[in-house]
């Protein structure tokens, strides 16, 4: 199959086979990382923006890092050290790194929907590194490729989503993503992260994480997102932890053989306590970062042209 996007910019648009080849290719991507010398000449030549507007550990790292074994010209550029402190506009900065003609400009932004400004306006391709509480796809793309390797599927498989499904890009993107793919997915929060229609999505939606997570498969704890809260949606950590907090006693409710997921970077104690956080044999929040690589180059490979 012929990868025919020039954008990847969310879930919501990809189709269950753009979604298989994307995650194959990644897995064929996989085993370049565990070499010792790991770098392949496959995108020589090509050069990859990273532009991110919003702090980043993983993904900024992961795209360099994708870009890198795969021969690219990576820069990465951080509103605090670019124009963008000195009033440039987003369409400004974008029309000037076009003008240097790089291949792939991958974006993270606080405003939903600046991925999407971009592709209308510049000729390059352009990779939603997470768009305000709109979309993260590329965060949900490794998920998938994690759940589907440690459980050697996704489709009928129960998956709980926990935490602040409001303001959670990552929520979003997975449960696009994960229901194309044919899985049960259901979700816990207080009702204040909760959007009213959210089971308009084909999702169920509980306010109690003991509704939600007895026989799950994959319990996916979500990150607070206390930088997008315009108010106090809970009356403390303290309190939101009491209810929400994944720990020895409540995981019990899943299944035996379930794993337990973060997208990162982890509250310890409010969303997941350190001891299931670290447990080896039911986390798999490392693997997801792991995978974050390969699902990354799998993109720049494929929007470069690479299957064609
Ligand atoms: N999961 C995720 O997007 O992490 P970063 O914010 O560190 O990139």
């Amino acid at each position: 199959m012929k990868f025919e996007r020039k954008d990847i910019l969310g879930i919501s648009e990809l189709s269950v086979n753009e979604i298989n080849l994307i995650l194959e290719t990644a897995e064929s991507f996989l085993e370049i990382s565990t070499r010792e010398i790991k770098k392949v000449p496959t995108l020589r030549g090509k050069t990859v923006i990273n532009l991110f507007f919003e702090a980043s550990t993983r993904t900024r790292t992961s795209f360099e890092i994708a870009g890198k074994r795969l021969s690219a010209d990576t820069i990465n550029i951080s509103a605090s050290t670019s124009s963008v402190v000195k009033g440039e506009t987003l369409i400004d900065t974008a029309r000037n790194l076009e003008a240097m003609n790089p291949d792939v400009i991958v974006i993270r932004h606080s405003a939903a929907g600046a991925p999407h400004l971009l592709a209308t306006l510049v000729k390059q391709s352009i990779i939603n590194a997470g768009d305000g509480a709109h979309e993260h796809p590329t965060q949900a793309l490794l998920d998938m490729m994690t759940i589907k390797e440690k459980k050697g599927k996704i489709a009928g498989l129960k998956i709980a989503i926990i935490g602040d499904i409001t303001h959670s890009r990552v929520a979003r993107s997975n449960i696009y993503g994960l229901t194309k793919m044919g899985a049960e997915v259901v979700l816990a929060g207080p009702s204040t992260m909760l959007p009213r229609d959210i089971e308009q999505m084909g999702v169920k939606a509980y306010t109690k994480l003991e509704d939600a997570i007895p026989d799950a498969d994959v319990v996916m704890m979500l990150r607070i997102q206390l930088e997008r809260q315009k108010q106090n949606i809970f009356p403390s950590l303290r309190e939101y932890s009491q209810r929400y907090c994944l720990h020895s006693r409540n995981i019990t409710l899943a299944r035996k053989d379930a794993i337990v997921m973060h997208p990162g970077p982890i509250n310890r104690g409010v969303e997941i306590s350190p001891d299931i956080a670290d447990d080896s044999s039911r986390s798999v929040i490392l693997d997801q970062v792991n995978k974050g690589v390969a699902v990354r180059m799998a993109l720049l490979y494929l929007l470069t042209g690479g299957n064609e």
